[in-house]
């Protein structure tokens, strides 16, 4: 097929109207960017509230230099992914509405004016259905979808910027670790010199400041054969807090353990949706302090996050102590894994009503 748009950017009427997939080895994709056709833009004043929005081509997007955004890090962003549905009839998107308050409650720290739950959601489906060639076909991946909400006016003391701008963009995805390991456990190191966030900060809201400042970990942890950093309490130095873009979850007998989101954590919506679902599969779940000592002991630790989805961990590294875990078919991690992802492709009952079509 084609690696021209099906729509013409002017009329955004399909140019075809299958719901063939674009021109992709689906096998190989990964967590990368894959330029796709169009997205969505909404612009809005400081003072004012988000009324319409656009579907643009893809492409680079132009900046004032003194932008809230680019020079005092004004800005949100959030993770949803859109699967493609067996019946080759739509899509599903997965909770689209937790995303869009979250989006509400971070925008609100960063003094940002933010979309409306419905005027998100519509730009979901937006972005969607002008994409739909770059969904995955079932079980290939997803489309993730990346809304942005950023300071894009221009302010040189600090303050609020003038304007905001809304903007979404998607990527066909695969597995987030994939490109290093397979379907491999992932090893963590814990770090205890650089924190993630601290009481008071930002690290219970999706900003953008959240994520730069541990890149020296994450770097410096995968030259050292890790696949990622577990975080710690800036405070004890010793309660676990979460890794550079997921949750962390562990597992002792029939308890399943993960911190309580005090405001240095993400509340994360595959955390909250793993939760739910342990309870209903039997589990006990508390949201409690977990310490590393817990952690130490526990027999399976997992991750959850948008991205990674549920990501066994193998091994976790302390201190130059390497503790290793449960992995593999018949465990914990895998049989939630299965029960969330069923729920997320249309292929279990979706009892709780977390999917929406397109
Ligand atoms: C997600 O899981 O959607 C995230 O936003 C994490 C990101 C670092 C990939």
């Amino acid at each position: 097929s084609s690696s021209l748009s099906p729509y013409s950017a002017s009329s955004l009427q399909p140019l075809w109207s299958d719901d063939e997939c674009a021109d992709v080895n689906w096998d190989k994709i990964g967590f990368s960017i894959v330029p796709t056709d169009y997205m969505y833009v909404m612009k809005c004043s400081r003072d004012d509230k988000f009324s319409s929005g656009r579907l643009n081509p893809y492409g680079n997007i132009e900046l004032n230099p003194a932008s809230g955004v680019l020079n005092y890090g004004q800005g949100v962003f959030e993770g949803l992914k859109a699967y493609r549905k067996r019946d080759g009839c739509g899509f599903l998107l997965f909770r689209p509405v937790e995303n869009a308050i979250r989006m509400q409650m971070g925008a609100d720290r960063m003094c940002m004016p933010s979309p409306s739950a419905d005027q998100f959601i519509d730009a979901m489906k937006e972005t969607v259905l002008a994409n739909r060639r770059w969904v995955p076909p079932q079980g290939k991946g997803s489309l993730y979808i990346r809304p942005l909400l950023i300071g894009s006016g221009a302010v040189l003391g600090l303050a609020p910027a003038p304007e905001y701008t809304f903007l979404v963009y998607a990527s066909p995805v695969g597995n987030y670790f994939k490109a290093r390991e397979g379907f491999a456990p992932i090893n963590l190191l814990i770090e205890d010199a650089i924190h993630r966030a601290t009481p008071g900060g930002t690290g219970c809201v999706k900003t953008i400041t959240n994520y730069a400042p541990v890149l020296k970990a994450q770097l410096l942890a995968k030259s050292n054969g890790f696949t990622d950093v577990l975080y710690i309490d800036p405070v004890n130095k010793k309660y676990l807090e979460e890794a550079s873009a997921c949750n962390i979850f562990i597992v002792k007998g029939k308890a399943i353990s993960t911190p309580i989101t005090r405001g240095t954590i993400l509340p994360g919506i595959t955390r909250g949706s793993i939760i739910a679902i342990a309870r209903d599969s039997g589990y006990l779940v508390e949201e409690r302090l977990v310490t590393i000592d817990d952690l130490i002991e526990a027999d399976e630790v997992f991750c959850t996050g948008t991205a990674v989805v549920v990501s066994p961990v193998g091994s976790v590294t302390y201190h130059g102590k390497r503790f290793e875990y449960k992995t593999g078919a018949d465990t914990v991690s895998q049989r939630l894994y299965k029960s969330l992802t069923d729920i997320q492709m249309g292929l279990a009952e979706d009892t709780k009503g977390w999917t929406v079509e397109v």
